[in-house]
């Protein structure tokens, strides 16, 4: 029998307590430590076993490059998050609300594997085969190289995935599975831990991929421990409004690609369709020349993308008027009516003031703030902004606009949307130099809020 003792452990900030208290010391927060029990090591017995050829060090250029090959996806979407395809042997923990679409994405990404690849093996903890039969059906999946495993004992699990030898795994959900080994629930911090490595370690041993769909929490992590996203080589998140069909795949973290990409699929009666051009499907309905409708051009990652802001000013009933954001950060939002009213001069004191991206997109970023205000100012004005003019550029509490990063792939985007003008900062174009920038759009540099409400608003032209 090896030694154990008992340690606590911080299911929101992860830190480990040698006795239970009843608030954190490290972040404050309250009932979050959780008991773990720990094993003291056995001898001679390595931590976690790799592969043959990871147990001496190897010179560089002799280590075999093969195990290294992708599974692309013909989900050019999904592709791109990972980085250029399924890495065998990568762990990818995917998480996001309930009910979002982790397990329907999951599943057609397997329906695709199964049919251009091998086997594969969906292990659903939370719901029987027969939904996720139905759920296939729906989705017009019937691959015979697709298993459905409906098991939440992990020792269970990894022996089917030793006897399969799958090409691809999907665990549905690791909150869901248990270690019988482990003396706590289903769901705790050291369950969810455990778990974790063994699977982690049967996939990394057989060169296998596996996916993991993690729950988040109502603060937005994913629940069970932070140390979980360590464990593993990708985090990515589902994100997106459960009133829209829109939703976003983001990559928080990834050993074998770059954090900056973003997936776009939209939730329809066909399961997760991609949408390659996500701009278009944002600007589809939107009215011309309606007062308080501004284009901004967000970044989402390296991918730029076109949003229309609306705004709406109306005469407050109440003495404090309200102010409401939509998918803008709120602080941002009074800063920018502050800077209107104190630099442009307008008296927005009695105004309440919505603010509303379309398509329940959400912007944050400071190069949607001259969009923001134009469309306050063009609502409060009842003036409608140009048609045909794109606007970015960060706010500064002078009144000045600032510059902004990645311009001319903003304005190359704006250009192949048809948009003929876009209103930018002035000192972005210099800092860019005329070169890089698209000619097909004509770019107008501003240097103040007001002289760029002046050309967004000029008697709507
Ligand atoms: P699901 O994949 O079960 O979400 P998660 O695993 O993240 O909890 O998706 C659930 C929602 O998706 C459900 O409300 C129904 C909807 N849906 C569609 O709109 N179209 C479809 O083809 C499928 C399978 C589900
Ligand atoms: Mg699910």
């Amino acid at each position: 029998m090896s030694k154990t003792k008992a340690q606590y452990v911080c299911s929101a900030c992860s830190s480990v307590q040698m006795k239970w208290m009843g608030k954190c010391p490290e972040c404050s927060e309250w009932n979050t430590l959780e008991e773990v029990i720990v094993r003291a090591p056995e001898k001679n017995r390595s931590p976690m076993p790799l592969s043959a050829s990871a147990a001496r060090p190897i010179a560089l250029p002799n280590i075999p490059k093969e195990g290294m090959a992708r599974l692309p996806l013909k989900m050019a979407e999904l592709n791109r998050v990972l980085g250029g395809g399924i890495v065998p042997g990568g762990c990818v923990l995917v998480g996001g609300d309930p009910g979002i679409g982790k397990s329907t994405l999951l599943l057609q990404m397997a329906a695709e594997i199964a049919e251009t690849v091998g086997p594969v093996l969906y292990v659903s903890a939370e719901e029987s085969a027969h939904q996720i039969a139905r759920r296939a059906a729906r989705l017009n999946i019937k691959d015979e190289r697709l298993f459905v495993f409906s098991e939440i004992e992990v020792e269970q699990i990894i022996e089917q995935i030793e006897n399969m030898n799958p090409m691809l795994v999907i665990v549905d959900s690791i909150q869901a599975i248990y270690h019988s080994a482990s003396t706590s629930a289903a769901g705790t911090v050291s369950q969810v831990r455990d778990c974790a490595a063994a699977l982690l370690r049967v996939g990394k041993q057989r060169n296998i991929p596996i996916f993991l769909v993690g729950h988040v929490t109502k603060e937005g992590t994913i629940a069970g421990p932070r140390v979980l996203e360590h464990m593993v080589d990708a985090v990515l998140q589902l994100e997106g409004e459960r009133f829209h069909a829109y939703r976003l795949l983001r990559s928080v973290k990834n050993r074998f690609g770059s954090t900056n990409e973003v997936g776009i699929f939209e939730m329809n009666e066909g399961g997760m369709a991609e949408v390659l051009n996500p701009s278009e499907m944002f600007l589809a309905e939107r009215l011309p020349n309606a007062s308080g409708s501004a284009i901004a051009v967000s970044m989402e990652g390296t991918r730029p993308l076109l949003v229309e802001v609306q705004a709406l000013s109306s005469h407050s009933a109440f003495s404090q008027p309200r102010r409401t954001g939509n998918g803008v950060d709120f602080n941002r939002l009074l800063l920018l009516t502050a800077v209107l009213s104190k630099r442009v001069g307008m008296d927005l004191s009695e105004q309440d003031i919505f603010v509303n991206i379309v398509g329940g997109m959400r912007v944050d970023e400071p190069a949607a703030d001259l969009a923001i205000a134009t469309a306050i100012t063009s609502s409060f004005r009842n003036l409608p902004v140009a048609a045909d003019l794109a606007i970015v550029g960060e706010v500064g509490l002078s009144g000045e606009l600032r510059s902004v990063s990645q311009l001319p792939r903003r304005l190359n985007e704006a250009a192949k949307l048809g948009f003929k003008r876009a209103l930018a900062p002035r000192s972005a174009l210099s800092r860019n130099g005329g070169d890089a920038l698209p000619k097909d759009i004509e770019v107008i540099g501003v240097r103040t809020l007001w002289d760029a409400l002046d050309v967004a608003l000029d008697k709507g032209k």
